[in-house]
């Protein structure tokens, strides 16, 4: 959801308008319906050139290639204030034509503050509130003369979580400015850039340098000065190298990004297993969790179903209650109730969204209690505010479609539910987690030989059913996300023992219901797939192997573990495939579906 990127050499570059068209690439993945680059040559010239439209056709069609320049933006823009197009699209300059600037987030009281400017004689060309940022800017340079001082004295107008870039035109430095998105700096060979997404600077550079919330950094071809926000005072800071590999943002021999990243999932899940058994974060996340009276657990879309997950997990084996709800339903649902003494875990892939991050800030005003967050992203503006970051380890996610952080996430409170019930000397069930690595190289292998079938006997349908039940009951919720996002059909996951509260109407003729079960909850959900087979419903069953399954089902696949813990997270492989080939087949890209955005940065 909007992405920016800059870059600052010493001298005027031939190769600019690829080096910015590359980096708008690596963007691309968070989703966006514009695309545009500024360009300031060596003689302080800008050429500004943007359109609606993917980054490929707006390059080609406004010809990126051929634009030199010593400093570049490019910036994808989402959009929320001003409808796609080319005069909301960004980078803007502002009236003088002095400053050229992007931005990533939402500027909330953009209403008020382009009625400020323009009853002070501003010309905005658009509804933009990248836009807006650029004259309050230039308003502050005219009174200060500094741009330290404009920066420090214009984003006090600015409400709202973002970050921002900014550049005057004959100037030979840039600014980038944190207050609630992610920002990074990275120092290449010989120049310096920046970006909201951490994706565009790793093919230039694997040093690079985090920033909080608060801060704002100038930065040259040789040199960067961090600053506090507030005050401008300089804030000590050093880059760091990362350990973080540029094929994690390639996609190799795969055709999609999606796919790629289901298939990484044994690897990633053997990274997070060996890295939770030797490292003390978890531990102390666990003790945490084990002495708090209350605990909270929130996410959004794909977060949430792990975290659901989790809260099944910590309730069966370790006898502690997570509270769980929608990010976006925390403060109606939570708030009114919170003490001091109580726990929050933030699930979020990106560290990003804004829904959870709305939960933390609620939460840091109602209560002392700590903030866990459970994140891939560990620069992301959740990670940084939180007490204790728990890392998922799955590298970098570019597909929309969560796949493999899910599946990190649910291992990562399987892992601690198992701990902290060892902790509290309960007995514990056995969990092979060296094993899983394999039961999902398994799960994707079964998968892929069933689902051609599957989709034979599914794809004639616009909508169908997932159901699930106890522990199963998110990997339905989450299959159902995954081919709703995916193959843009209605699929609705529910919990079993409600579809003959209602829903059980709708089934006739080969209408597809499919249900994943355990083998300990087979008795229940063999109950409720005879419901679905007497109204001559198509019954798909992904579940541990079982005769009494198979035999009631139309369709049985087969899971490689009848572990009940791991059930829902080998299942839920089998319904990431199926959407992506589902949605493959109906022309889709995966990758990118339309409507959303991998980082949800607006409320
Ligand atoms: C679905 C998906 C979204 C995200 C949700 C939260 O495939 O990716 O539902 O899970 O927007 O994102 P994070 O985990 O980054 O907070």
């Amino acid at each position: 959801m909007c992405g920016f990127f800059g870059i600052i050499y010493s001298d005027e570059r031939r190769e600019m308008g690829e080096v910015l068209f590359k980096a708008g690439k690596r963007l691309s993945y968070r989703g966006y319906d514009t695309s545009g680059v500024g360009v300031v040559d060596g003689s302080g010239n800008v050429e500004i050139r943007k359109d609606v439209g993917k980054i490929e056709e707006v390059a080609e069609k406004h010809r990126f290639a051929e634009l030199s320049g010593k400093k570049g933006i490019i910036q994808l823009r989402w959009a929320t204030f001003g409808v796609p197009s080319v005069r909301n699209a960004q980078p803007h300059k502002d009236c003088t034509g002095e400053f050229l600037g992007a931005h990533n987030g939402n500027i909330i009281n953009t209403p008020a503050l382009r009625m400020r400017l323009e009853s002070s004689g501003h010309k905005l060309m658009g509804e933009n509130d990248g836009e807006v940022i650029l004259h309050v800017i230039e308003d502050y340079y005219k009174i200060t003369g500094d741009m330290v001082q404009a920066i420090v004295q214009g984003t006090k107008d600015l409400e709202g979580d973002f970050a921002c870039i900014i550049t005057k035109r004959d100037e030979d430095r840039m600014f980038v400015v944190k207050k609630g998105s992610s920002l990074f700096l990275g120092k290449g060979d010989g120049y310096y850039c920046a970006s909201s997404d951490l994706a565009s600077i790793l093919d230039h550079t694997k040093q690079i340098l985090t920033l909080s919330d608060g801060e704002f950094v100038e930065f040259g071809t040789d040199y960067f000065i961090v600053r506090d926000l507030d005050t401008g005072e300089i804030i000590e800071k050093n880059l760091e190298e990362i350990d973080l590999d540029i094929g994690t943002v390639e996609k190799g021999s795969f055709p999609h990004f999606m796919l790629k990243e289901i298939y990484e999932s044994p690897q990633k899940a053997h990274s997070l297993i060996g890295l939770m058994s030797g490292n003390v974060v978890y531990d102390e996340g666990v003790d945490l969790i084990n002495a708090s009276p209350r605990v909270f657990i929130t996410g959004a879309g794909t977060s949430y179903h792990s975290a659901l997950l989790g809260t099944y997990y910590f309730s069966r084996i370790s006898g502690k209650l997570l509270n769980i709800s929608f990010a976006s339903d925390f403060r109606e649902f939570y708030a009114p109730v919170l003490e001091d003494d109580d726990l929050l875990i933030a699930v979020s892939q990106s560290g990003e969204t804004k829904d959870v991050k709305n939960v933390c800030d609620v939460f840091r005003e109602k209560t002392e209690g700590k903030i866990i967050s459970v994140v891939n992203n560990l620069g992301s503006t959740i990670a940084l505010l939180s007490d204790l970051v728990l890392p998922i380890a799955s590298d970098i996610e570019i597909s929309v479609p969560a796949t493999k952080t899910f599946v990190n996430q649910a291992i990562l409170f399987l892992n601690m539910a198992v701990l902290s019930a060892k902790k509290k000397m309960l007995n514990v069930p056995t969990i092979p987690f060296e094993k899983i690595p394999w039961i999902l190289e398994k799960s994707i292998e079964i998968s892929e030989e069933y689902v051609d079938k599957v989709i034979q006997a599914v794809d004639r349908f616009n909508e169908f059913y997932i159901l699930g039940y106890g522990l199963t009951y998110p990997a339905a919720l989450e299959g159902a996300l995954k081919v709703k996002e995916v193959v843009y059909v209605h699929a609705e996951g529910m919990y079993s023992g409600e579809f003959k509260h209602g829903p059980l109407s709708i089934v006739h003729q080969d209408y597809p219901v499919f249900f994943v079960s355990t083998i300990e909850d087979k008795f229940f959900v063999l109950s409720h797939i005879q419901e679905v087979k007497t109204r001559l419903g198509k019954v798909i069953t992904v579940a541990p192997e079982d005769p009494e399954l198979e035999e009631v089902s139309d369709i049985f696949i087969p899971l490689p573990t009848d572990n009940p813990y791991l059930v829902p997270i080998s299942a839920t492989i089998f319904f990431q495939l199926l959407a992506y080939h589902l949605g493959v087949n109906r022309g889709i890209d995966p990758d990118f579906p339309k409507n959303i955005s991998k980082t949800i940065t607006v409320d």
